[in-house]
């Protein structure tokens, strides 16, 4: 159960991914992540488009990760690289996926995917997890089923079921809410149904569908009407379009003949990541950054609009159009900020930027009104309830009225601890705030930010931010034994890939302790049942294995091998293995040199007397991405998703398993490394322990 494995992630991360900002001034130059919108669109239309696309800057985030992953399921070949490729399969080239889609976090993902299906005489089943299930999906539900489509939901939620039809009528749909993800449902659907589909928005939403199909050879019309158009069921009032005039129609010929040909795809920088380096210059002292390559589409750079408003000294430099969107690198540097009136008509253009503009209303003078937020109480979670709770947390005084938020600027005491609800926005606006507050500000789970920014921390700390995983909620390890002298004991637990055999190595290595991975004991176990031809669910096969092992089984190559890892955990789950590997591994504990022994239960049971206990962690994808990294360094092929798959399937096992599942002691040191290289670990591991020998010798003097 995929939701049941997030959520039992989220829950190991949540002790372990808090992070915390403090007072610092940005200088230098960076480059945004990419787009998501359009990276979720690159490979998606590629898809539809027969030849071969290649594209560069793809956001490698879990919600375009689900997207690559779903169109594979779908029968579309996708190899990623630095370069990611697809293989159109053209209108009408999609397969039945025999699997449910797990769309995660990501609304763009299933609202567009659904939409792309509808015209197929098949079934296609979505699910996601906990924060995509409490969001709505009537709205392209019902344009959908209109079409022609039936789809099952659980009460207009998913998860749900797509069963298309290949005689779907194309529509003419007046959108009741600004939703450029409907917009594109529709659209999508439309490609592949014969006639003309067509979409009237009375309020201008993201164009990037539009402007991808164009650059990939699809004809897409856009007029102006000169009246508002009364079909669809449009019930939201008219606000003027960007474009003038009345409301704007936009229509797709479906089985549209295009010729084959290979293109390139440039995926521009996200401005809604790129939001939070820019206003952290605007809020922080003595700063001066620019962030290159940022998309600069007019439907998405209103919070840079309305920051010159406010009276950002924000440039926009060396604009021009690159596949389809236009781009520009962007100035900013420290300005006083005043309040503003921030129209509702703006808010489809910025609506992802409002945690972080209500964070830089909190520093301008006088207050700042932002209207027209509906749909703000149903992003990931309800933004607008989580941006007061949180602005109020910090000093700011600040308040939500029907869809309106208004939020009184002046001087900003921080300090705080904020919930960041799982929501990657509230969590980087906060780190931003704490940049520029009196006190620092710690977010309570900074894993979500991976959705969209993986690589924020990095970034923003390039720039000279001082944002770092606090140790908070870890007790000091227990010194009782340690009495600055040999023997010692230290205990590194962990899931895969998280670090922790790297660091006990390096330990080991610097304190002169001898050294076990026991995870190898429990590989070897496997090894034995796989290359004998066994189940490893054997449970008595297991047990026998376990007490016949040798320090040979413990040298052979054949241990590191992916599925050798995946039996190990397999038979670790049974107590008459643990049994039998227990003692060997005390009395490796009880060597004369000292010892480091890194696992899943060292820590917990192996060696509760340890006189040092780390936890090492790190987030599900950065642990995939590094085992990936280090598979394809061996020349091993495989598909990142399997990777991460494996992982999960592992941390699931191994944290779930009735006796001694993997988690952190009580007196456990959680170092998450989610955003540290192996030496930053290793440096801050080794000054606990140093600094606590250290303390403990002169206590003996
Ligand atoms: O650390 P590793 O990936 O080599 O471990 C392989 C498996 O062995 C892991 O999935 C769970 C199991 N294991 C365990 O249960 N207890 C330990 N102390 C070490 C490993």
């Amino acid at each position: 159960m995929p939701g049941t494995v997030e959520r039992m992630t989220a829950m190991l991360h949540r002790k372990t991914s808090s992070m915390r900002s403090a007072a610092a001034s940005l200088r230098g130059e960076a480059a945004a992540p990419g787009d998501k919108s359009v990276s979720h669109r690159a490979l998606m239309l590629s898809s539809q488009a027969p030849g071969v696309t290649r594209i560069s800057g793809l956001l490698e985030g879990e919600d375009v990760l689900n997207t690559a992953k779903a169109l594979r399921s779908l029968g579309v070949t996708i190899r990623q690289g630095e370069v990611w490729e697809t293989e159109g399969v053209g209108i009408g080239g999609l397969a039945e996926s025999a699997e449910v889609l797990d769309m995660g976090n990501s609304g763009t993902s299933t609202r567009l995917l659904m939409g792309l299906v509808a015209p197929y005489p098949f079934t296609t089943f979505f699910t996601g997890d906990a924060s995509l299930s409490k969001r709505p999906m009537k709205r392209v539900i019902e344009p959908l089923e209109r079409m022609g489509a039936k789809i099952t939901a659980r009460r207009g939620h998913l998860p749900l079921a797509v069963t298309g039809a290949a005689d779907m009528l194309p529509a003419r749909y007046r959108l009741p809410v600004p939703s450029a993800q409907v917009k594109s449902a529709i659209l999508l659907a439309g490609l592949n149904i014969a006639g003309k589909t067509t979409v009237i928005e009375p309020q201008a939403t993201r164009d990037h569908t539009e402007n991808m199909l164009r650059f990939l050879g699809f004809k897409v019309e856009v007029s102006t009407l000169s009246h508002r158009e009364g079909d669809g069921g449009g019930r939201g009032e008219r606000r003027p379009h960007p474009e003038g005039g009345g409301d704007v129609a936009i229509s797709i010929h479906g089985h549209q003949r295009i010729t084959p040909a290979n293109h390139e795809i440039y995926v521009p920088g996200d401005p809604s990541s790129a939001a939070f380096p820019v206003v952290a210059a605007l809020l922080c002292r003595d700063s001066r950054i620019l962030i290159r390559n940022v998309c600069v589409n007019p439907l998405r750079a209103g919070l840079f609009t309305t920051l010159k408003e406010m009276g950002a000294k924000l440039e926009c430099k060396n604009e021009r159009m690159v596949g389809g969107e236009k781009v520009a690198d962007i100035t900013a540097e420290t300005s006083a900020l005043k309040g503003v009136v921030v129209p509702a008509e703006r808010a489809p253009s910025m609506i992802d930027e409002y945690p972080i503009l209500a964070v830089a209303a909190a520093f301008a003078r006088g207050e700042t009104a932002m209207h027209g937020l509906s749909e703000l109480r149903v992003k990931e979670s309800d933004r607008l309830a989580a941006i007061v709770e949180s602005l109020a947390a910090c000093g700011v005084s600040a308040r939500a009225e029907g869809d309106s938020l208004y939020v009184k600027g002046g001087d900003v005491k921080g300090g705080a601890t904020i919930a960041t609800h799982f929501d990657h926005r509230i969590a980087m606006s906060f780190l931003v705030l704490g940049m520029a507050s009196n006190d620092p500000v710690t977010v309570d789970d900074a894993t979500a930010i991976a959705t969209s920014f993986p690589n924020f921390v990095q970034l923003m700390n390039g720039l000279g931010a001082k944002i770092e995983m606090p140790d908070v909620g870890c007790q000091a390890p227990d010194r009782k034994a340690s009495s600055g002298i040999h023997p010692l004991v230290i205990a590194v637990d962990g899931p895969a890939a998280s670090g922790k055999g790297t660091l006990a190595r390096r330990l080991a290595e610097h304190f002169g302790l001898d050294y076990l991975d026991t995870g190898s004991l429990y590989r070897a176990v496997g090894m034995k049942l796989v290359y004998a031809g066994k189940d490893p669910r054997d449970r008595a096969a297991a047990t026998e294995a376990a007490q016949t092992i040798d320090a040979d089984d413990l040298s052979n190559p054949r241990l590191r091998q992916e599925h050798i890892g995946q039996a190990a955990s397999v038979v670790s789950a049974f107590p008459e293995v643990r049994e039998a590997l227990l003692e060997f591994q005390r009395n490796f504990a009880r060597s004369a040199n000292g010892a480091v022994l890194d696992g899943r239960d060292i820590g917990t049971v192996v060696c509760p007397e340890a006189n040092f206990k780390f936890f090492v962690t790190a987030t599900l994808y950065a642990r995939a991405r590094r085992r990936h990294k280090e598979l394809s360094g061996q020349g091993i092929e495989v598909v990142f998703e399997s990777v991460l798959d494996d992982l999960r399937e592992r941390d699931e096992r191994d944290g779930k398993r009735a006796i001694a599942p993997m988690k952190p002691a009580g007196d456990a040191l959680v170092i998450d490394t989610t955003v540290l290289d192996a030496g930053e670990v290793f440096e801050r591991a080794c000054g606990v322990v140093e600094k606590s020998r250290e303390a403990e010798k002169q206590h003996a003097c």
